[in-house]
């Protein structure tokens, strides 16, 4: 970050922007920052941001980008979106009600516009790369003031000085890119864990959904440009990664020097000082045996597995083009329970897909009591034009899928209850995250299989790894005593 800091300062912002990447935007941010410090003048207080946050880790990885511009432009974070001079909503359309909620929170920020004349609205993020969507805005939210999209997220402070420049709605959204520009500025929100894209994109095309039309094509960063990423963050007090990617277990196909996901682990592993590693998300047809003997030979890797089974019936799954089948799912879990017998399994699962049968829901139901995942997200499935799955025949009425998914999140969380609890009364190593919300004599600390523990400590314990004893299982967290 500080050498960043160095090549902004030195920018020549009389001329114009250089062509190459990522000089040119921070030309752009020693630009945007002089606009930002005029209107603070003018106003006599610091500008302010808010950005919200839709949807997955992945997002959650971007808005820390879209923060780190924001502060080297001058902005300061305001907490409260209803206060804020910038508000962005960094967005997420996986299912139809993370949109609703969008257009939502819109509304209400329209009134707040109008009272604050300084006051801007950014939205970006997969919702933003649905033609339908940016229609819409165009139509009926003219007082938006800065559209973009996934693929172009690293040209936020250029577009924010496009926008100063100019008063009109700027939009720039692309269609797919083959590029990815390294060394721009971040904010880190924890600063003993970060996450770390290892790869763009998807190319699954599971039949239901929308991200291979919003994520684009898979593209896999340099392991290079990753390891260093990693080194520096290590540098700056980082002990835990999450390397992040739609199907990290494809990672490296398209590299000029392929690459497995399973050798790139081990290289990260090899960096002194960095602690704990984990990876989401893992698609089951991926997954190699090489990956699963890495997993059980490694120090580092964290003894936990997001593995999205989505349906157990081999009929839907290859209706969602998921390409395996319940029984080599269930192979692939009975071979990394073997290889790591204390891991921890959990899963995504998508209920009334087109076709579904109360056969094919009792199958997933079966999965479910087979495997025992620690804990599983349940989804109803969501139609998104635009997908093969939502021109299928036999759509599932609502009543009978709301009663497949009480069914099935009672059995889940009834079976996640007693997997849990299964560590009770062992040691285990915690990363404090930070202190508790309802006690503040107690610390949160997080094990290796993703499970929290609360146990009395202070601040001064915060990004450290401890010894805990797990005391006593409530269910989905432990309440323990440090050693
Ligand atoms: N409807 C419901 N759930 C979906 N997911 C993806 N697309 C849809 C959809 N159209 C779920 C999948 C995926 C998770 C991130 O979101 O379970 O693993
Ligand atoms: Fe969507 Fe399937 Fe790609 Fe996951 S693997 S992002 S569910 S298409």
């Amino acid at each position: 970050m500080r050498e960043i800091e160095k090549y902004i300062e030195n920018m020549d912002i009389t001329g114009e922007a250089p062509v190459n990447e990522p000089e040119r935007q921070y030309y752009f941010i020693k630009k945007a920052r002089d606009y930002v410090k005029s209107t603070s003048e003018e106003i006599g207080r610091p500008l302010t941001f808010c950005v919200t946050t839709f949807g997955c880790q992945m997002n959650a990885r971007d808005s820390e980008k879209l923060v780190g511009v924001l502060e080297k432009i001058g902005y300061v974070e305001e907490p409260d979106e209803e206060k804020a001079d910038f508000v962005i909503f960094n967005t997420c359309t996986v299912r139809e009600n993370a949109n609703m909620r969008v257009y939502g929170r819109l509304g209400q920020l329209k009134r707040n516009k109008k009272a604050n004349p300084h006051m801007m609205i950014g939205l970006c993020g997969c919702m933003m790369q649905e033609p339908e969507v940016v229609e819409k805005l165009k139509k009926q939210y003219r007082y938006v003031d800065i559209i973009f999209g996934t693929h172009n997220i690293y040209k936020f402070a250029e577009l924010i000085v496009t926008r100063f420049e100019s008063e009109r709605m700027v939009i720039d959204i692309w269609k797919d890119t083959d590029k990815i520009v390294e060394d721009l500025p971040s904010e880190r929100k924890f600063s003993f864990k970060s996450g770390v894209n290892i790869m763009f994109g998807c190319n699954n095309f599971c039949s239901y959904c929308i991200v291979p039309y919003v994520r684009g094509r898979e593209r896999s960063r340099n392991p290079k440009d990753i390891i260093r990423e990693i080194e520096n963050l290590v540098a700056d007090g980082v002990v835990e990664v999450m390397l992040l990617g739609q199907n990290v277990n494809s990672y490296g196909k398209n590299l000029e020097e392929p690459m497995t996901f399973a050798q790139l682990l081990q290289e990260i592993e090899k960096i002194e000082g960095l602690e704990r590693i984990r990876f989401m998300t893992s698609h089951p047809k991926d997954l190699s045996d090489e990956l699963i003997e890495v997993m059980r030979n490694s120090k580092k890797i964290c003894k936990h597995l997001h593995l999205p089974v989505q349906s157990g019936s081999t009929e839907i799954l290859k209706k969602m083009n998921r390409r395996y089948t319940k029984e080599q799912y269930l192979e692939l879990v009975r071979k990394i329970k073997e290889a790591v017998p204390d891991i921890s399994l959990t899963t995504d699962i998508i209920v009334g897909f087109p076709g579904e049968t109360e056969e094919d829901f009792l199958e997933t139901m079966d999965v479910v009591k087979q495997v025992r995942y620690d804990s599983a997200f349940t989804f109803i499935y969501s139609k998104r034009t635009g997908t093969p799955a939502a021109v299928m025949e036999n759509q599932i009425p609502d009543d009978v899928v709301k009663d497949r998914f009480d069914r099935l999140l009672k059995e889940v969380q009834t079976i996640s209850a007693e997997v849990c609890c299964i560590h009770e009364g062992t040691t285990q190593p915690a990363l404090v995250e930070s202190m508790n919300d309802h006690d503040e004599t107690l610390v949160t600390g997080r094990l290796s299989n993703n499970l929290l523990v609360h146990f009395k400590g202070d601040e001064s314990l915060i990004g450290k790894i401890v010894d805990v004893h797990l005391k006593e299982c409530k269910g989905f967290y432990y309440l323990g005593e440090m050693v």
